[in-house]
Parts: structure tokens; C-alpha cells; sequence
């Protein structure tokens, strides 16, 4: 049997890890493998190698995606998920490992109607995937955003400011939640609940001053809004120095932790395993503290919603 391996949608660090285990392991199982570049543009314009076990050497411990990623607008047409099936018929791929998040998933749902054997594991530093309590990324973005919050604390600190943080999360608040109870942060502005209230923000600088404090840090997910004119408006009324910094995309690149090392081995071969056992439509998941599958129109159907007891426990600690 010979299956096929592409990485899409934003990458992840961790990636390399997730795809090595598909590798080495479907080596050991007896099938072959075949890399695909840049997503699902690559099966598109027929970028298909074939891989083995030194072709994955050396990459367990980088950041990005060896393999490349991509965004495919195409993809999203019926006519060329049609074109990328019979393509990947043609260079005998009977399975595909597809390693991103919840939109790649649904590029796979779409194969795998056509006949192609699909298997996704989820990889996003954002962690919004429903069907799953870990995604491969997460780990190291929040301690790359947590390493950055902690100096431009150091420096806020030294010059008596408010500081406003932007890390990534267009839709989803989880590495502004983690990286704020880490840095020990005063405010945390998330998508999923922020209410565009910013006169209980500067009431609450403004008593934090009145207090003693003399740092005021808020982080704010990226799908909040415009840190920038936020941190002019809030100096404005305040009369306090404050200043934004986006740490943007150095929140995705990076050797991966520890963490994301051994839970992207773990999905990787998950992955290879249900291909080997003749499973098709699934996604990889950590769930219930198990490594696990579910059906792809399962986990797509599902809702993620932030962990109510962290909510609840940030509100007394970011204060
Ligand atoms: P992520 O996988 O990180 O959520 P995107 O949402 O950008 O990232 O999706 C990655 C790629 O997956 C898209 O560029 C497209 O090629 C494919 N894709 C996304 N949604 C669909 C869909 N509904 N149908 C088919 N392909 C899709
Ligand atoms: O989905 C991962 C992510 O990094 C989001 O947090 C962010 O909103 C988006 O991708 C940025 O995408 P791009 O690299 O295309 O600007």
C-alpha cells in the first residue's frame, strides 16, 4: 500500500515531528510513502516524491514544515477536488495523511468522498479544533509568546507603562488565556468574550494606579482588534505611557517543545495506524487524556468553547 503525506493551513511547529512518525512508521509496516509539497495545491500541480526514512532525518527538531504549506483556493471547488483524487490515483496514493487544522480537515472530507482514504491530525498553534484537548503547536507558541510578554514586562516595568500584548488567535483566545496567566498579566481581552467595554479597561488601570501598581500589561488576542490604536486611545485617557507590540508570526516558528515533539510522534503514528487498518474519514485527537480518532463529520461538527474553570480562575488572577 502506499499512502500520501501533505501539510496545509498555517504551519505548526511540530509539524516535522508528526510527519517523520508517518514516515518511519509506515516504513516499519511495510507500505511506502509519498510526500506532497504546499498542501493541496501540490497534489494539484503534482509536486509527489517519494519518501523514506532518511528523507525525515534531521527534521524532528525544526520548526515549520519541511513539506511546505499552502492555502489553495481551488481546493475548495468540487471540479479540482475531483482533479486532485484522480491525481492521486494516478501515482497509486491510496491513503492521505493530512496535517492542519479544522479547513484542511474539510479538504480531506472532501477526498475522501471521492474514494481517497484520509486520515487528519491536527496541527495549529491556535488550538481550535473541537474534537481534540491538544493541538500540535500549541506548546510552543505559548512559551515563545510567554518568553516575549516576560522582557517586555521587564522594560514596562522599568518605565512605569501599560503595555497592551497582541498575540495570534483571530477566532479563538487560547494562547492569549494561557500566555496571560502565565506572564501574570493585569487584563486579558479575548475573542470569545471580550464585550468592546474599554471604559471598565481604563477604570481599572487607572485603579491599579491608585493602588500602587506601577505595570499594567493586557493581552489581547489578535481577532480583538487593533492593539495599536488602542494602546493611543488608552494613553490618551489615562495620561500613562503605553505602548503595543504584535509579536505576530515569531509566535509560529521555533523549534518545537518537548511537548509538541512527542504528541506530533504520537498523532503521526496514530495516523499511519488507522491507514494500516484500513480506516478512512477519521482525525486524529487527544482526548479524555487518550490518544484517539474520531469520524472527520463528527469532529467538524463539534463546538469548542474555552475550559469554564480557566475562565473562572483568570478572572481572579488577572487582576
Ligand atoms: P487550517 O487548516 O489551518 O484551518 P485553512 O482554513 O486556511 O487552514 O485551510 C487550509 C486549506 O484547506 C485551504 O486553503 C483549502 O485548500 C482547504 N480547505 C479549507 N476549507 C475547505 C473546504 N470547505 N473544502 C475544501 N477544502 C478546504
Ligand atoms: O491559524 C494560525 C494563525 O497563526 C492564526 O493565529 C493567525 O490569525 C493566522 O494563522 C495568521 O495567518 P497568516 O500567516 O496567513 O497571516
Amino acid at each position: 500500500m502506499t499512502i500520501g503525506i501533505l501539510t496545509s493551513g498555517g504551519d505548526a511547529p511540530g509539524m516535522n515531528a508528526a510527519v517523520r512518525a508517518v514516515v518511519r512508521t509506515a516504513i516499519v509496516d511495510g507500505m511506502k510513502v509519498k510526500g506532497i509539497s504546499r498542501g493541496y495545491s501540490g497534489i494539484l500541480d503534482e509536486d509527489i516524491f517519494e519518501m523514506d526514512s532518511l528523507s525525515v532525518a534531521d527534521t524532528l527538531t525544526r520548526g515549520g514544515t519541511k513539506l511546505l504549506t499552502a492555502r489553495c483556493k481551488e481546493f475548495y471547488l468540487p471540479e479540482y477536488q475531483q482533479k486532485a483524487a484522480d491525481i492521486l490515483r494516478k501515482n497509486g496514493i491510496e491513503g492521505l495523511v493530512v496535517i492542519g487544522g479544522d479547513g484542511s480537515f474539510r479538504g480531506a472530507q472532501a477526498l475522501s468522498r471521492l474514494g481517497i482514504r484520509t486520515i487528519g491530525v491536527p496541527a495549529t498553534i491556535d488550538m481550535d479544533i473541537a474534537c481534540t484537548e491538544y493541538t500540535i503547536g500549541f506548546d510552543t507558541a505559548i512559551n515563545t509568546a510567554m518568553e516575549a510578554i516576560d522582557k517586555i514586562r521587564d522594560t514596562s516595568a522599568s518605565h512605569e507603562r501599560c503595555c497592551i500584548i497582541e498575540v495570534m488567535g483571530r477566532r479563538a483566545g487560547y494562547i492569549a488565556l494561557y500566555s496571560a496567566i502565565a506572564s501574570g498579566a493585569e487584563e486579558v481581552l479575548l475573542p470569545e468574550t471580550y464585550d468592546n467595554d474599554e471604559e471598565r479597561i481604563i477604570a481599572h488601570i487607572l485603579e491599579n494606579r491608585s493602588k500602587g501598581k506601577r505595570l499594567h500589561m493586557i493581552i489581547n488576542a489578535e481577532g480583538v482588534g487593533d492593539s495599536l490604536a488602542m494602546a493611543e486611545r488608552i494613553q490618551r485617557r489615562v495620561g500613562i505611557d503605553t505602548r503595543a507590540t504584535l509579536l505576530g508570526h515569531i509566535q509560529r516558528g521555533g523549534s518545537p517543545t518537548c511537548k509538541d515533539r512527542v504528541y506530533a510522534s504520537m498523532m503521526g503514528a496514530k495516523a499511519e495506524e488507522l491507514l494500516r487498518d484500513g480506516k478512512s474519514n477519521r482525525v486524529v485527537a487527544y482526548y479524555h487524556g487518550e490518544y484517539t480518532d474520531f469520524d472527520i463529520e463528527e469532529a467538524l461538527a463539534m463546538q469548542k468553547h474555552l475550559p469554564e474553570d480557566m475562565l473562572l480562575i483568570s478572572r481572579k488572577l488577572i487582576r
